[in-house]
């Protein structure tokens, strides 16, 4: 008798994003005529600028070709990749990851939820609360969650981010092995400083702990000195994995291409206490269980290095960013307290309501979409996340339908 994976049991409903798709299906099917703005989950709607158009196209015309055609490529990435990235990223904030330490994926969903199966089920696992569900989610089917009680798992160690520590946690008292961290934050749009970033590395090197960082939207931050990478802080290669992804950054929500960094310092330990190389183990995995992104895709993604593509993928988002400031200015002006639309495309707003009420308020009386807060967990709670991605006229429209129902 095939048995099925328990820990399954133990997810709560839905994926979020797919449960506000259904509400929203459900919405536009009973009223047909009505014109739906998306500001929900966090999807680009601006083209893929034309250097790397170009670049993309290159590849699909090299793999016409018989002389220049490729099948498998390296699991890891292709080199011309993972040199671009280890040069752009890396070694031009001074910090010194080599090409051999970046692997290249189709997500930083699919990487930050499969991370996790290197590690012991028993480690112990802190999530920010509100949190990117995937961290959770892949945690519980993992078996690490233990039950679900008073709304929350109760082997999950939260860290909770609210107004009181203006939504950046502290490292906890209690010991745990496994912290995911996400810097801007998805869902609150904060930033943490490079010395709460230096608290973080400090308490992992003490406890032997891994901090997965999740970068995402590292390249939303503007002001200097806020930290793109969990890199910059001295004596993180050791207790640290960086993801990032081109999906927010060069417009690839729909390309997909996504990298991983593990540097050969980073360790984990077996049960006698030995170091192990984290490197090798991701190594492994990944050459087991992927096999690479497509040849031109990687070709696009490496055009985002070069100076043309750069300077596109900047005005992007500098686009989105303009958009997040008239979100929050808007919210705020109606008397909403904000966090995140600066160096993020996320604004958290403070509503002090039920937030799917919210959700259902904004849905059915402007025909807005945002993300209800408690859908990222217990302290999201009396906030929605509102997404700067959309065209420019779009965000108006919906923020002056906003003011019309709330105003
Ligand atoms: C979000 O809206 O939180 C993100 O788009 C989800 C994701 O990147 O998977």
């Amino acid at each position: 008798m095939i048995r099925v994976n328990e820990h399954y049991g133990l997810l709560r409903s839905s994926y979020l994003f797919s449960t506000i798709a259904k509400k929203i299906d459900e919405f536009q099917a009973s009223h047909p005529g009505a014109h739906i703005i998306r500001l929900g989950i966090g999807d680009v709607t601006r083209a893929l600028p034309p250097s790397i158009v170009a670049a993309f196209h290159h590849g699909v015309d090299e793999m016409g070709r018989d002389e220049s055609f490729r099948g498998y490529g390296p699991e890891q990435g292709y080199g011309f990749l993972r040199e671009a990235i280890a040069a752009g990223d890396y070694r031009s904030r001074g910090v010194d990851i080599e090409p051999e330490e970046v692997f290249i994926s189709d997500g930083a969903k699919c990487d930050t939820g499969n991370f996790q199966e290197l590690f012991s089920t028993t480690a112990r696992v802190a999530v920010p609360d509100p949190v990117y569900p995937v961290y959770v989610d892949t945690n519980v089917m993992a078996g690490r969650s233990g039950p679900w009680a008073d709304g929350r798992y109760q082997r999950l160690h939260y860290l909770q981010s609210t107004s009181a520590n203006g939504y950046v946690p502290a490292p906890p008292t209690e010991e745990v092995d496994l912290i995911y961290l996400c810097f801007p934050n998805n869902p609150t749009g904060a930033t943490a400083t490079r010395d709460q970033l230096e608290a973080w590395v400090s308490y992992a090197r003490e406890h032997r702990a891994l901090i997965l960082f999740d970068a995402a939207y590292e390249a939303f931050i503007r002001n200097d000195d806020i930290p793109h990478s969990i890199y910059e802080i001295a004596g993180a290669k050791e207790v640290a994995v960086e993801f990032r992804s081109f999906s927010k950054t060069a417009g690839f929500t729909g390309t997909r291409c996504a990298f991983t960094v593990v540097p050969r310092e980073c360790a984990v330990y077996n049960e006698a206490g030995q170091k192990l190389a984290l490197r090798d183990l991701w190594n492994r995995r990944h050459t087991t269980k992927f096999n690479g992104v497509s040849y031109p895709v990687q070709r696009a993604a490496a055009a985002v290095y070069t100076p043309e593509g750069s300077r596109e993928v900047r005005g992007i988002i500098d686009y989105y960013l303009e958009n997040a400031r008239l979100i929050r200015e808007r919210m705020q002006s109606l008397g909403y307290g904000c966090v995140g639309g600066y160096n993020s495309p996320y604004i958290w707003v403070e509503t002090g309501t039920d937030s799917w009420a919210f959700f259902d308020r904004l849905l059915t009386e402007a025909q807005v979409v945002c993300t209800p807060g408690a859908g990222f967990g217990p302290c999201g709670e009396g906030h929605i996340r509102i997404s700067a991605f959309n065209h420019r006229d779009r965000v108006l429209e919906a923020l002056d339908r906003i003011s019309r129902v709330l105003g």
